[in-house]
């Protein structure tokens, strides 16, 4: 069957940069125990009228530019994102943005934090069942926009980013992406969620609505609520879940932990990161991080620290990476790759 490879890594962040000391304005926080519990230091956040697209476009960009391959050249763009500028989709406004004149396809995955590594895999899938030669996979989000602002426990851990991969058939012998293990559970949505708020006024009444008589309407307009997080439960599975998917995916790679370059893990806290690479037995100078920086930027996460990984010399060619993406679902994967 055919390969698939990584042939191009690149992000973009918004310019306006919040420190802890900011938010300790805003809440009743401080650097230290943000600095103690998360790793965390700054993050940076969309303002105004700027876009995601914009910012998911010019990742996308560059990932072209260091794989030297055309916009036209690509045929189908993944934006991974749980945060859309539209509720139909934002990836056909990327693939606009970039100037792609053969209307490759293009289309959103919505898997939180774990939306870069379904977006890889469905890349996979693409180019190994379709015929598909370049894939675009994005991971952008701005949670800011769903954050409440009031909630210490929260607000502190997240920002916005975008970062991308271009994804390229090649030869089987050599393919770079070697397993994936997936997961999702809905009954974890109560520890981690944005839904829909209820609103009474929504809620038809089947039974009379069949005959033509409806309660409400029409209807109110539905908007969500603020990102809802028991962050203790969320902790727990991160740390129970995930080493056991990159176990797994390692198991069908005929890899062990201790075989891997880098631990390339979902920036969500730096005791997360540290706890599974202890539970695989990776050593911390193996385990790339930069949520201090950044904090928490779901889909973007790790494309962007990949991103940084690469272009700074740390990730070299031919380098084996286990990468794990977790959070909102709850869904969690891993994915064994080759730069
Ligand atoms: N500043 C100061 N004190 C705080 C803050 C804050 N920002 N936040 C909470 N506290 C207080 C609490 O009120 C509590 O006080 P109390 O003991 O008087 O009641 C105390 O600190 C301890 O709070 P906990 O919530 O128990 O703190 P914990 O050690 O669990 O750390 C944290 C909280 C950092 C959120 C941690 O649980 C965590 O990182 N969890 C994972 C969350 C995560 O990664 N979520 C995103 C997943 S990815 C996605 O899909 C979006």
């Amino acid at each position: 069957s055919k390969g698939c490879k990584l042939v191009g890594t690149g992000s973009a962040v918004p310019s306006f940069q919040v420190s802890n000391d900011d938010l300790a304005k805003i809440v009743d926080t401080n650097d230290e125990w943000i600095s103690v519990r998360t790793g965390i230091r700054n993050r940076r956040v969309l303002t105004g009228k700027e876009s995601l697209v914009a910012l998911a476009a010019e990742a996308a960009r560059k990932a072209l530019q260091m794989a030297e391959v055309e916009p036209d050249d690509v045929d189908l763009v993944l934006m991974c994102t749980s945060t859309p500028e539209d509720l139909f989709g934002s990836a056909p406004q990327i693939q606009k943005a970039l100037g792609c004149k053969t209307n490759p396809l293009a289309y959103d995955i919505t898997a939180a934090c774990s939306g870069f590594i379904l977006g890889l895999v469905s890349a996979a899938c693409h180019i190994r069942g379709g015929g598909f030669q370049n894939v675009l996979v994005i991971g952008a989000d701005s949670l800011s926009r769903y954050v409440d602002w009031t909630d210490r426990g929260s607000c502190i851990l997240f920002g916005d980013a975008a970062g991308a991969v271009l994804v390229q058939a090649c030869d089987s012998e050599d393919d770079g992406l070697f397993s994936f293990d997936l997961h999702s559970d809905g009954d974890g949505k109560r520890h981690l969620n944005a839904s829909m708020e209820e609103n009474e006024e929504n809620e038809v009444d089947h039974a009379s609505g069949s005959n033509g008589s409806v309660l409400s309407f029409p209807p109110k307009r539905s908007s969500y609520s603020c990102i809802q997080m028991n962050g203790k439960e969320v902790f727990r599975f991160a740390v129970r879940c995930v080493p056991q998917s990159i176990e797994s995916a390692l198991e069908k790679a005929g890899l062990t932990g201790s075989s891997i370059d880098w631990l390339l893990l979902h920036q969500a806290n730096q005791r997360i990161l540290d706890a599974v690479a202890s539970r695989l037995e990776v050593p911390p100078e193996r385990v790339i991080s930069n949520l201090a920086n950044y904090g928490n930027t779901s889909a973007a996460s790790i494309p962007l620290a990949l991103d940084e990984a690469v272009r700074s010399g740390k990730v070299k060619a031919g380098h084996t990476i286990a990468a794990a993406g977790f959070g909102a679902g709850l869904t969690w994967g891993s994915a064994i790759l080759r730069w």
